[in-house]
């Protein structure tokens, strides 16, 4: 029996650790499972654990108004300390590059415990693109014992940067997973969101975006809503107050774009599946939309996930307001450019990523029982229409 702590604290990281927890529990014969949250976001985590049925047995609770990353680094290292002197796990399990994920990983190192780090191998290659995250995922990739690669492109990644191949395995991301689980659930609830005409869903809160760029991307936004009158904008705004602000400031009197509170993870999917198509600056919706078909528009000029971009279903836009505005109007007026970015593709996962990444800590354990996962394949690009035609005789 081993001993596995979990350590998160945003809303992406809870969603992603979901299913993983949820696996581990059904392998509770020989992994015994502890949750501890930071809680470095605090309402956006709690919604997760709500949907998800997460009760965490440690809370740390470090949130603070317009925090810091110095800050939340320091509460974090330093609340961890005594939680890993009193009860050292066998491991400590991260996700991806949050600023909870590189302190916890540290963390459990100067207690010399392994770190799985799940999301492993992300990278821009650009040092702060996205700011901080990139050198979160650096110094976490550094610092742990065992690499979970969502995709062999990350993989690619880890051995560049020197990580020894026997510590990775490619497992597909634990986000399809998720999605999976709640796409499938009713929703019962009104949505409470007009879903007449065509759906722009929105979400945008990098740090590097805060200021002009992100002013540039609602007046964008604006400017959109005010060329098409059958387009309604719907933009749940991230709680980050340098985001609440702008986004108040420059679209809080449009009658066709609603700012919305967070919303729990259902009802967001649900939104999304009925969208049109997505706008985001965020890394998880990167991932998500191309599974359910939807075109995104990423408010960035570079990514760490490549592969849906390589599909086709993703574009990187920037921040520019004209380019923006340019690139949103082809989707809406040009059927073709439409239709050729709203294929679903499915290179991030197949909803077995968590069982994967068990299986792979139950051969690092030599766990009873244990096997070796086989690696994640994504589905080869035209594969669908090869299906099809084959299906159609065509
Ligand atoms: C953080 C992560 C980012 C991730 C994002 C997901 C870092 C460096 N950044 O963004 O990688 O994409 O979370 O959303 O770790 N707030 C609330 N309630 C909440 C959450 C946030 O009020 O539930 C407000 C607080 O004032 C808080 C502020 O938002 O201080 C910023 O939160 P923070 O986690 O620091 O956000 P980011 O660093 O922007
Ligand atoms: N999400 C959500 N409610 C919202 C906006 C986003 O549940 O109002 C989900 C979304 O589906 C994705 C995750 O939150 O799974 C993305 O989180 P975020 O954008 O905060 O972080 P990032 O992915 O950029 O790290």
């Amino acid at each position: 029996m081993i001993e596995i702590l979990s350590v998160f604290g945003t809303r992406p990281e809870a969603i992603k650790m979901a299913p993983l927890l949820a696996e581990l529990g059904r392998r509770s014969d020989v992994m015994s499972s502890r949750v501890c949250v930071t809680a470095q976001h605090r309402e956006m985590l709690d919604q997760v654990l709500e949907v998800f049925g997460i009760t965490p047995e440690i809370d740390l609770d470090v949130m603070t108004e317009n925090q810091s990353p110095s800050r939340v680094t320091g509460a974090v290292l330093e609340s961890l300390e005594g939680i890993l002197a009193e009860r050292p796990p066998d491991l400590v399990l991260v996700h991806g590059d949050t600023t909870t994920t590189m302190a916890a990983s540290l963390a459990a190192f100067y207690h010399q415990i392994p770190v799985g780090h799940v999301e492993a191998g992300l990278r821009t290659g650009c040092r702060y693109c996205p700011f901080p995250e990139e050198m979160n995922r650096v110094v976490t990739d550094s610092v742990a014992t065992f690499h979970f690669a969502p995709t062999r492109a990350a993989a690619v990644n880890l051995l560049k940067s020197g990580v020894s191949k026997d510590s990775i395995t490619v497992t597909g991301n634990t986000v399809i997973d998720a999605l999976l689980d709640v796409a499938g659930r009713p929703h019962h609830e009104e949505l409470g969101v007009p879903t007449d005409g065509r759906v722009i869903l929105v979400t945008a809160h990098r740090r590097e975006n805060h200021g002009e760029p992100l002013e540039n991307i609602c007046h964008a936004l604006r400017d959109v809503a005010d060329a098409f009158p059958d387009v309604r904008v719907v933009y749940p705004v991230h709680l980050n107050p340098n985001v609440q602000r702008v986004a108040h400031h420059v679209l809080g009197d449009h009658e066709r774009i609603l700012l919305l509170e967070p919303l729990s993870y259902v009802p967001f999917v649900r939104i999304m599946k009925e969208s049109f198509f997505v706008v985001t600056d965020s890394g998880g919706l990167q991932e998500e939309a191309p599974s359910l078909g939807k075109p995104v528009l990423v408010l960035r000029n570079e990514t760490e996930r490549p592969e849906a971009v390589e599909a086709g279903t993703v574009k990187l836009v920037g921040t520019d307001r004209d380019a923006i505005v340019e690139e949103m109007t082809r989707l809406l007026t040009d059927d073709a450019a439409y239709i050729a970015m709203a294929e679903a593709v499915n290179p991030y996962g197949d909803g077995r990523a968590s069982v994967r990444i068990a299986d792979a800590i139950a051969c690092e354990f030599e766990l009873p029982g244990a096997r070796r996962p086989a690696e994640f394949e994504p589905e080869a690009p035209g594969r669908r229409d090869e299906l099809t035609r084959q299906e159609t005789g065509g």
